[in-house]
């Protein structure tokens, strides 16, 4: 960690846009979701209140903590958590919620941060999927409570691995700055000049979390390319909008992509069809994906509370995940897609 990792979050906290806050690198969006998790204060006793709908990481960054998850439901059409079914869940041992942007959209976040206002709680904004997007003109990373984003190899813009909190309060960025290095005192600006110190305190517990200078070059170059990347994902969408829109059985996103950097496109089938049609897809050398299988019907999380799932559920067994890529997408590629999911629903 050292020169390139400082020059890294100054790149993330520019190009969001972001005043009033610095970003913190980490090794991967998964140690940022747990250093967040600290941050947020949470440990035994402590309830999360999550969507089912989530990355496998959002569930293990709270039970690393000792905390426990709490499944909520998420809205039919953006499959982003439901700010309607928010407030059911909250009791007397509430102490956050994770609210996570999905594929091509974001979270309802005034409501959400309306709730949390409300009712003296921690946002935790899971943003892996929406680095580069906005929300009604905010940059996305600029404005909710504790944000985070994840450049696996992934995304759409990736940095081979590397996660990123965007921190408004100082005492929460050096937390975090200590937590990552083994919760040592060894001060950034030091290791920034590429230099180190050997009279380093650990003054907390700490994790080896902390990114190299390999990855933030990577993620450096990857976000300069930032507008190219969301041209290029934006009109694949647009065009697989184009092409399926009309049908029964496909539900889509249609018109959503102007204020986002797309992460995934996603098409909803009756659950039914939704295996063959992935075979038949296969066979036509096109890969499809599968974001997610619910968090509440994984082995280890049966045990864990949740309100009412049934869009959860739903979408589990009808979400596809069409190919999109941060290159150019043509036509023809697209269409092909198209046209195959096209042939076997009729
Ligand atoms: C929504 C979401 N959150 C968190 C993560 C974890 O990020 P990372 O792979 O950088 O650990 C991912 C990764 O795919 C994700 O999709």
């Amino acid at each position: 960690m050292g020169t390139d990792v400082s020059q890294f979050e100054a790149t993330v906290a520019e190009t969001i846009g972001a005043s009033d806050r610095k970003a913190v690198a980490l090794a991967t969006g998964g140690a940022a979701l747990h250093v967040a998790a600290l941050i947020a204060g949470l440990g035994p006793g402590d309830e999360v209140i999550v969507p089912s709908m989530c990355h496998l990481s959002n569930v293990q960054a709270i039970l690393a903590t000792g905390a426990q998850p709490v499944f909520c439901d998420v809205d039919d059409e953006t499959l982003c958590i439901d700010p309607h079914r928010i407030d059911e869940l909250i009791g007397p041992h509430t102490r956050a919620i994770m609210a996570l942007d999905y594929g091509c959209y974001v979270c309802d976040h005034d409501a959400i941060g309306a709730l949390a206002a409300a009712h003296g709680l921690r946002v935790i904004h899971d943003a892996a999927h929406s680095f580069g997007s906005s929300s009604n003109g905010r940059g996305i990373g600029t404005f909710t409570d504790i944000c985070m984003f994840s450049f696996d190899p992934v995304k759409c813009l990736t940095a081979v691995d590397a996660g990123v909190l965007m921190l408004a309060d100082e005492d929460e960025q050096r937390f975090a700055r200590q937590i990552r290095i083994l919760g040592s005192d060894q001060p950034p600006e030091v290791m920034y000049k590429n230099a180190r110190t050997w009279d380093y305190d650990a003054v907390r517990v700490g994790y080896r979390y902390h990114l190299s200078n390999i990855h933030a070059a990577l993620g450096i170059s990857q976000v300069a390319k930032l507008p190219r990347i969301r041209a290029n994902r934006q009109s694949a969408c647009t065009r697989y909008a184009e092409r399926l829109q009309g049908y029964d059985s496909i539900r889509a996103p249609f018109n959503c992509f102007s204020d986002m950097t797309p992460f995934l496109y996603f098409i909803r089938v009756p659950a039914e069809l939704r295996d063959g049609l992935r075979a038949a897809l296969k066979d036509e050398g096109i890969d499809t994906g599968l974001h997610w299988r619910p968090a509440h019907i994984h082995t280890y999380f049966t045990q864990f509370h949740r309100g009412p799932l049934p869009v959860s559920e739903a979408a589990g067994s009808d979400v596809i995940s069409l190919p999109l890529h941060s290159a150019p997408m043509s036509d023809e590629v697209i269409d092909r897609v198209c046209d195959t999911i096209v042939k076997f629903l009729r």
